[in-house]
């Protein structure tokens, strides 16, 4: 068997049903996405999947959308036997990258904040909390907003 990787690639359609069980393992019942929604996520203008594979086998993925210079992580997600790898930090890096080449300011994202492998990792990687958004997952189940700017001057304005 092949023990390579991880290897990062586009999402290919023949990918949803996989990524939609991961999303539903990675996450809580009441915060995964359902079939139609990531089905929207990965249908809107702007949006970009990255799939990261381990000895052939999908181990993760980074889902991002893109409105002008504003940069937006929908999820990141990685199956739990492949974590603390650096698959995660790869794909944050690849999507990073993509969109400060092409003209993203910064990045945007929310993230529980009971989740604190999530937020050791964005932390690690240099997002910082703008603000805390009530019931974002739904009743009692808040979010921090986290951003990263790539450091080009931005015209958007986040509260500090
Ligand atoms: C959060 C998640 C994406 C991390 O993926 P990963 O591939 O394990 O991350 P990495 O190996 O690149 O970790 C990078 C850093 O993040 C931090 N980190 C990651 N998991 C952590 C954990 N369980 N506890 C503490 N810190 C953690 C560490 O600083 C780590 O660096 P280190 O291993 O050198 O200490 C993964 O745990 C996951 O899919 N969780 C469920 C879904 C989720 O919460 N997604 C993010 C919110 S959208």
């Amino acid at each position: 068997m092949d023990v390579s990787g991880p290897i990062l690639r586009p999402y290919q359609p023949s990918d949803f049903d996989t990524l939609l069980a991961m999303d539903q393992l990675c996450f809580p019942k009441d915060i995964a996405y359902g079939r139609r929604e990531m089905r929207s996520y990965l249908q809107s203008e702007g949006s970009r999947c990255m799939v990261a594979e381990v000895s052939g086998a999908v181990a993760g993925f980074i889902l991002t959308n893109r409105d002008e210079e504003i940069a937006h992580i929908v999820t990141l997600d990685v199956l739990e036997p492949y974590r603390r790898q650096s698959v995660g930090s790869l794909l944050l890096q690849a999507a990073e990258h993509e969109a400060a080449s092409t003209g993203a300011a910064l990045m945007v994202l929310e993230t529980a904040t009971t989740n604190q492998p999530a937020i050791a990792l964005w932390k690690k990687h240099g997002y910082r909390e703008t603000g805390t958004i009530e019931n974002y997952y739904g009743r009692g189940l808040n979010a921090f907003e986290m951003v990263k700017f790539f450091g080009q001057k931005s015209l958007v304005k986040v509260q500090p």
